[in-house]
């Protein structure tokens, strides 16, 4: 196991380029599964959670190739059986539910075990594919699902207690794609991945429109075709390295490159409102971040896109828990999510979490501590607390962060970091 070696208090400064969405390419790779013809796809980071996603491919019959960020997948023979060892790994594997069932008429997948950020249940994944016309049976630990006869569309109402549901949008659209008729998602996911899989579903061949609305309409074709696609950039990495700007960054700031300005508006506009320095390029390629001189306490609450993402409120707590003043921050969709504060405790932060939000002081500094990673954005918090603690923190299973973040280390030496990866 690899840990992360952390010489922090040093200022940041220089360019890096954002890579391709981690969230966007899972769903985009499973969907390689509904056409028999050969699929190049571009720009898929270098993370463990899409070398999973390519082992199950692989396994479910599909040749992959992949090199650097280019993989060309040929699903030509596929089977309907994912395998339990590779699909307990990762909670996206069940993005591969929908296309199986739509071009096989059965898919047969293990239900995904409880994860750290939560409970994460998949009633709703099961309701919209149920709601095509799937027989739906959960035994040993299995989803076993039908349609010998073939999806047939539907209206369908995806919403839960916790708002929509982003892969639940993606495996009924990957379904609805080669169902009989049309199928109109109501309370679809809106964030800029489920638009990514549909473009990529269009390219193929698909009949959808409305996608990154509440409403989105699939008609159904006979089959798919191949294509070449490019995935967005990764917003979320980009967040992360706009708030190492804000927390670390020297007078000249941290560039980045190859970012999507719209899809990280809503953490530009709040590191603004804390005080901090945002700056687009002309053509709003690149993006600078610059600490503020009088940074102030922030009020987050988590919301499903264009709202404040779940997955940035880790690093935003690590902001706030060196920005002087009261924040709150609240997590509505995933209220668990607060590992990282126990963590950020062991090197002085002052953080009470109750109920899903977390109240933080912020405190003049950090101090260096061993700790521990304990789920990818929680990891990614605890590396911005590093790197703005002076002396050197020990980051342990740092696997959690190389399931998302691809080559984080290299990136933050290349922003002037003193980091270092080392076998524990
Ligand atoms: N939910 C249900 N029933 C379901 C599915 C979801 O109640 O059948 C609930 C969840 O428990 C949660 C809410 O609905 O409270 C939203 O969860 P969602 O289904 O949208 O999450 P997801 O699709 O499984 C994706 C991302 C997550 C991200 C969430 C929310 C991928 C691969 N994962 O998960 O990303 O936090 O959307 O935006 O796209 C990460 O990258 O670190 C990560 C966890």
């Amino acid at each position: 196991m690899d840990k992360l070696i952390v010489n922090g208090g040093k200022p940041l400064s220089g360019t890096i380029n954002i890579s391709g969405s981690k969230n966007a390419s899972l769903p985009i790779l499973a969907a390689t599964l509904l056409t028999s013809e050969p699929v190049i796809i571009r720009r898929v980071p270098d993370v463990s959670d899409t070398n999973y996603m390519l082992q199950i491919l692989r396994a479910l019959g599909a040749e992959v190739e992949r090199s650097s960020g280019t993989v060309r997948i040929h699903a030509a023979n596929i089977i309907p059986n994912a395998p339990y060892e590779i699909v307990r790994k990762m909670r996206a594997s069940i993005c591969v539910m929908g296309p199986l069932l739509a071009r096989m008429g059965e898919a047969n997948v293990s239900i995904p075990g409880g994860c750290v950020i939560g409970d994460r249940p998949v009633d709703l994944h099961l309701k919209g594919l149920g709601g095509l016309g799937a027989e739906i049976d959960t035994e040993g630990g299995n989803m076993l699902l039908k349609a010998p006869n073939g999806l047939v569309g539907k209206e369908i109402d995806l919403r839960g207690k916790h708002g929509p549901t982003v892969l639940g949008t993606d495996n009924l659209m990957m379904a609805a794609v080669l169902a009989e008729g049309t199928t109109i998602i109501e309370s679809a996911a809106c964030e800029p991945e489920v638009i990514d899989l549909a473009e990529f579903l269009i390219s193929l061949g698909a009949k959808i429109e409305g996608a990154g609305t509440r409403r989105i309409t699939i008609e159904g074709v006979k089959s798919l075709g191949g294509t070449d696609y490019t995935v967005i950039p990764d917003r979320i990495e980009a967040g992360t390295f706009m708030i190492a700007g804000a927390m670390c960054g020297s007078s000249e700031g941290v560039t980045l490159n190859r970012i999507n300005r719209e899809h990280i508006e809503i953490m530009s506009k709040e590191l603004i409102a804390a005080g901090h320095d945002v700056e687009y390029s002309n053509n709003d390629t690149s993006v600078t971040v610059k600490p503020g001189s009088q940074p102030k306490g922030m009020k987050l609450t988590t919301a499903p896109y264009p709202g404040f993402p779940t997955d940035m409120q880790a690093q935003f707590t690590a902001l706030c828990a060196v920005t002087p003043g009261i924040s709150v921050v609240e997590d509505t969709i995933f209220p668990q999510r607060f590992m990282h504060c126990a963590e950020m405790a062991r090197m002085g932060s002052d953080i009470k979490v109750d109920n899903g939000t977390a109240i933080i002081n912020g405190v003049s500094s950090l101090s260096p501590a061993p700790v521990m990673a304990s789920d990818l954005r929680a990891s990614a918090a605890l590396v911005l607390a590093a790197l703005k603690a002076e002396g050197k923190t020990d980051i342990l299973r740092l696997y959690h962060i190389d399931r998302g973040y691809e080559h984080i280390d290299e990136k933050l030496l290349l922003l002037g970091a003193d980091v270092a990866r080392v076998r524990e």
